[in-house]
């Protein structure tokens, strides 16, 4: 397991001891706390959110640098995914009037950030292409169970899963990347990915009840945990 191969910082430490509440109001700040400055990235301890079983391997930051290329034209697939995904879910659910309101500004600001993210590739001059998908958001949405209230209830939880992962690893990318200015982009979109997890943690307690979120988010997160366990040979935002 990844965790096993890396020590855990006393920072870590402190915040797997948060609750899922303290980490929400918090993890603008705490979700990726800089490695040491004296580390290559591959020594570098890991960091996580509450949300989030393991942390991301130091491996997948060092693929990542090396492909930004592709790492971008895959971000922007995955803008436009996170829209798709709060549409859909708007349509299945069109009469629970808070899942609607918040999944509007949930679609809204995943199509500006891909409107962003695509000015990029057109600066750098790389056409929006097709990408195979990792099988990363497949094998967590075959999680899904398809009886109602369930089929909510895990659709809600596995957003906020992805979202959770985009914000540590977008996270990642505005600390390491070497390019000042795409740095400084990564890090523009942490705090909208961090209330995105936390939007939909919020949605899927207010249709149930904290026991039965908690007790589903658990298994959930040890599942997403494991898919990244072995990273993907293919540069992705989700290997
Ligand atoms: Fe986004
Ligand atoms: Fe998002």
């Amino acid at each position: 397991m990844l965790g096993s191969q890396l020590n855990v910082s006393p920072l870590v430490a402190t915040l797997r001891t948060l609750s899922w509440g303290d980490a929400l109001s918090c993890t603008a700040k705490l979700a990726i706390a800089p490695y040491p400055e004296s580390s290559p990235v591959v020594a570098a301890k890991p960091q996580t959110i509450k949300f989030l079983q393991q942390p991301t391997s130091p491996q997948w930051v060092e693929m990542a640098l090396s492909h930004l290329d592709t790492i971008l034209l895959d971000h922007s697939h995955c803008e436009r995914k996170a829209a798709g995904v709060a549409l859909n879910l708007m349509f299945r659910y069109p009469s629970n009037s808070k899942l609607v309101r918040q999944l509007t500004a949930i679609a809204q600001e995943e199509l500006e950030h891909f409107e962003q993210v695509n000015q990029i590739l057109e600066r750098r001059g790389i056409p929006l292409g097709p990408l195979s998908a990792p099988p990363y958001a497949a094998t967590l949405k075959a999680q899904i169970r398809p009886q109602e209230p369930d089929r909510l209830l895990d659709s809600l939880l596995i957003s906020a899963l992805i979202e959770a992962r985009s914000h540590e690893r977008l996270g990642l990318l505005g600390e390491f990347c070497p390019e000042p200015e795409l740095a400084k982009f990564y890090r523009s979109l942490m705090a909208s990915e961090a209330r995105h997890y936390g939007i939909y943690w919020v949605l899927a307690t207010t249709y149930f009840d904290p026991e039965t979120v908690t007790q589903r988010l658990q298994q959930l997160a040890t599942v997403e945990s494991d898919i990244l366990a072995t990273l993907h040979p293919e540069p992705r935002i989700h290997s």
